[in-house]
């Protein structure tokens, strides 16, 4: 007869030994697929995690770049769960910075109204015009630096919600086909897709990715946020045969993509380019990604488009605050302004010259809640794209790991087991849910201010606190002419007490 200690081990070993096989084998939860057991170990940290939070240093709102409060906003949206709040805000209302929408005395009412938009028309007057039906639609992340089942979910769930997603820098790769969701197509400096061995731009293989009729639209990428003036970086491990037939690049070496287009260095031969890339798509419509410093160059922009039909058909504005898998920490710092300002620049500069209404705006950078795509909407942007918002979609926990090839929710590395936990069928489930949360939230905010479409919110729709106890409306803070603008820069730092 056993010794009762020896069925204690016993039970435990039979305990452990069947959960490990379950994890391996079950398909909704990535960390414990990847990590067997003590996954677990996570999820009951994170259960316990709000009781103790009393007693542990770490808040709800200090984490960075997303507090915990932004991540379990995408998490719950992801998961078809209700995003109520218990007990009121979190969020200190006479936090500086903090924005609030004015809520309409008589809101729009919203007993039988709907989530559907008019959808936003990308090029009306090209061949092949794009609606576009979702507000919030997912950025670019090359397959690369995403793997392969996190694009396929990304693809499916842009699919299942009647979204799109662009592909990033890393050209468009099998697994985007294969989720059959549409597509804008990224030519970044590296053109990769498009390239001939010397780097230089291919038209044939250009025609070819663009003629796919799941792609929608084509857009040039001068910048991206979080490392303006600076190309990307694919470390060799990364480089696999895949990446480098898809990409047109050779194995065994790191992926650098420049920092420019060889094809052009200004905004004549930029327009001149993005005509061609519109022309060799068959007419969809054409845009550029662009990081602001100034007012400058999206000015001489707007001065070609008021007096041009042939100007973009959209630019995507992203922040500083802009995620990217890898970035020298200098760039990511101190390079670029905040979407905020660069949006209200944009917006102003296109007015003033009068091409406002034939171009549109995309913004990007840290939106993650349906509250902040309306803040974008409501300071000069017509549509906004997500980049971690869906990572966290995903199932992505901020390890801040995506630059070792580590990652272990699967989502920004090419290890095959760490990519295998990525379920891309349950997952394209919650980027689907996400995205049409995110709508969800901005057409309750439209209807709160008494508006009909997302289009509608302006700065008057908005204040900002300045300091405890001081309200500012935005329209003061970030008025619509440019020189207005400066006026109340120059103001507010000659306000400052002196250093
Ligand atoms: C893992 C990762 C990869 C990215 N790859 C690209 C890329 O290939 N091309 C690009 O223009 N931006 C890229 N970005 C930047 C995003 O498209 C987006 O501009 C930026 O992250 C702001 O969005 P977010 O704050 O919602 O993340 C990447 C971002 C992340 C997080
Ligand atoms: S490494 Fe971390 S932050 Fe990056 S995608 Fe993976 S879980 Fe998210």
């Amino acid at each position: 007869m056993l010794p009762w200690w020896a069925w204690l081990l016993i039970a435990i070993g039979g305990y452990t030994a069947f959960s490990t096989l379950w994890d391996v084998f079950q398909r909704k939860h990535t960390i414990i697929r990847n990590f067997p057991f003590f996954g677990r170990f996570r999820y009951i940290a994170e259960k316990l995690g709000p009781p103790l939070r009393q007693y542990i240093v770490t808040s709800d709102l200090s984490e960075r770049p997303f507090t915990r409060l932004q991540r379990s906003w995408a998490y719950r949206a992801a998961k078809g769960l209700s995003n109520t709040v218990p007990f009121g805000t979190q969020v200190d209302q006479e936090g500086p910075g903090v924005i609030k929408f004015n809520p309409a005395p008589f809101p729009t009412p919203d007993l039988h109204a709907s989530d559907e938009m008019q959808p936003v028309i990308l090029g009306p007057n090209r061949l092949k015009p794009y609606a576009v039906k979702y507000i919030a639609n997912i950025s670019g992340m090359s397959f690369g630096a995403l793997s392969r089942n996190a694009v396929l979910a990304l693809s499916k769930g842009a699919k299942l919600a009647g979204g799109y997603m662009s592909s990033g820098e890393g050209s468009v790769s099998d697994y985007h086909i294969a989720g059959g969701g549409d597509l804008f197509y990224q030519i970044g400096p590296g053109k990769f897709g498009c390239r001939n061995e010397d780097g230089t731009f291919n038209e044939e293989k250009f025609k070819a990715v663009a003629a796919r009729e799941q792609v929608k639209a084509v857009y040039l990428k001068l910048a991206q946020g979080a490392k303006p003036g600076k190309g990307g970086v694919l470390p060799r491990e990364k480089v696999t045969a895949e990446i480098s037939r898809i990409r047109g690049i050779k194995m065994g070496e790191d992926c650098h993509s420049p920092n420019c287009h060889a094809e052009f260095n200004d905004v004549p031969g930029m327009m001149r380019f993005l005509n061609r890339v519109r022309d060799l798509s068959g007419g969809k419509p054409a845009g550029f990604k662009c990081v602001l410093g100034g007012d400058e160059f999206i000015r001489e922009v707007a001065r070609y488009i008021a007096s041009h039909d042939d100007g973009p058909d959209f630019i995507i504005i992203d922040g500083a605050e802009g995620g990217t898998g890898a970035a020298p920490m200098s760039l990511s710092d101190h390079m670029g302004i905040s979407l905020q300002e660069a949006l209200v620049i944009t917006d102003n500069v296109l007015r003033e010259e009068g091409a406002r209404n034939k171009v549109k705006v995309i913004g990007s950078g840290r939106i993650v809640t349906g509250a902040s795509a309306a803040i974008a909407l409501g300071l000069g942007a017509d549509l906004c794209h997500i980049a971690r918002g869906f990572m966290f979609s995903l199932g992505c926990i901020q390890a801040l790991l995506c630059n070792t090839n580590h990652c272990p929710t699967g989502v920004a590395t090419q290890s095959r087991w760490l990519t295998r936990g990525l379920d891309p069928e349950s997952k394209s489930v919650r980027v689907s849910n996400y995205m049409q949360a995110i709508h969800h939230d901005v057409m309750m905010i439209v209807r709160a201010l008494g508006l009909q479409h997302p289009n509608d919110i302006t700065r008057k729709h908005m204040s900002m606190i300045v300091e405890p106890g001081r309200r500012v409306a935005l329209t003061e803070i970030y008025p619509t002419t440019m020189k207005a603008f400066h006026q109340t820069r120059i103001i507010r730092r000659a306000d400052l007490p002196a250093a």
